[in-house]
């Protein structure tokens, strides 16, 4: 169901705009959520930046891709009551896979899938759809959300850890028009000013900040092949160039252990 007092908008201002009034619900749905120690999933913070872009857009089927135990999962689950959680992975390790399927059988509304997203996931895209990827990463996450965005059903995309600096996001930033990210200084203050109303655990002075995503919306900037033949190729030279560049270091210190003896 679409929510009657928000226009769905999807950038940086219009979230950070709407992101007190949303605060409340977000809170009432995860303050029951069971935080993981030891494996570091998406996280409230995170999690209320997808919720406050989503939530307007009322999507009746929300896909995930990576659920490893499922904390994520379940804030989806308790976030989305309507919708339907459509939750993919790929590893079959069979801890997690109890651990997220304990966490998540009190919920009708998760549906829980084995497999690689990338077969699954486009067969399963409906109109409307909100999307977040959480596994595969970086270049591999990009071609999964072109692929389900050149289908022209879903609302946006969410890729979880888009650092600064990295060839993916690099390739976002020049090549993508319209996405942006959580970490948007006008939308990463609001959510330092709301710090521990969205996390309880939130430390200001810690140097830990939330992992970023990047929101790709539904439009896309240029052909789905034009698209894919440059992420493509920027992951190529991207991958030639870490090779060289530990080529060269090893060596450097290979030099440097044969000149001291
Ligand atoms: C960081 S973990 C997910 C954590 C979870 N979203 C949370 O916040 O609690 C990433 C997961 O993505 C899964 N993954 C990686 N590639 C995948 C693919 N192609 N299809 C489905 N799952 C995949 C990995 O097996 C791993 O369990």
């Amino acid at each position: 169901m679409r929510d009657p007092e928000d226009k769905a908008t999807l950038n940086a201002t219009s979230i950070a705009g709407r992101a007190d009034r949303l605060l409340p619900d977000f809170r009432r749905a995860i303050e029951a959520v069971p935080r993981e120690s030891g494996f570091k999933g998406i996280g409230p913070r995170g999690m209320f930046f997808f919720y406050a872009a989503v939530r307007p857009f009322g999507p009746k089927q929300i896909l995930e891709s990576g659920r490893m135990r499922g904390e994520s999962t379940l804030m989806l689950t308790r976030c989305f009551p309507q919708a339907r959680i459509v939750s993919v992975e790929f590893d079959l390790d069979p801890t997690h896979a109890a651990i997220a399927e304990a966490k998540l059988r009190p919920y009708a509304n998760a549906e829980l899938l084995y497999g690689d997203s990338r077969e699954i996931l486009p067969q399963r895209v409906q109109t409307g759809d909100a999307v977040l990827i959480d596994g595969p990463k970086e270049f591999r996450a990009l071609k999964l959300a072109l692929r389900l965005l050149a289908t022209g059903k879903p609302c946006a995309v969410f890729i979880h850890d888009f650092y600064r600096g990295q060839p993916a996001r690099k390739f976002v930033e020049r090549h993508w028009p319209g996405a942006f990210f959580s970490d948007d200084p006008a939308l990463a203050a609001r959510f330092r000013d709301l710090g521990s109303q969205i996390d309880p655990t939130y430390d200001p002075d810690s140097k830990h900040s939330a992992s970023p995503f990047v929101c790709l919306p539904p439009n896309l900037p240029a052909s789905y092949p034009a698209l894919l033949f440059r992420i493509i190729w920027a992951r190529a030279v991207s991958i030639t160039v870490s090779k060289i560049v530990k080529f060269l270091l090893r060596n450097r210190s290979g030099k440097v252990l044969d000149s001291q003896g």
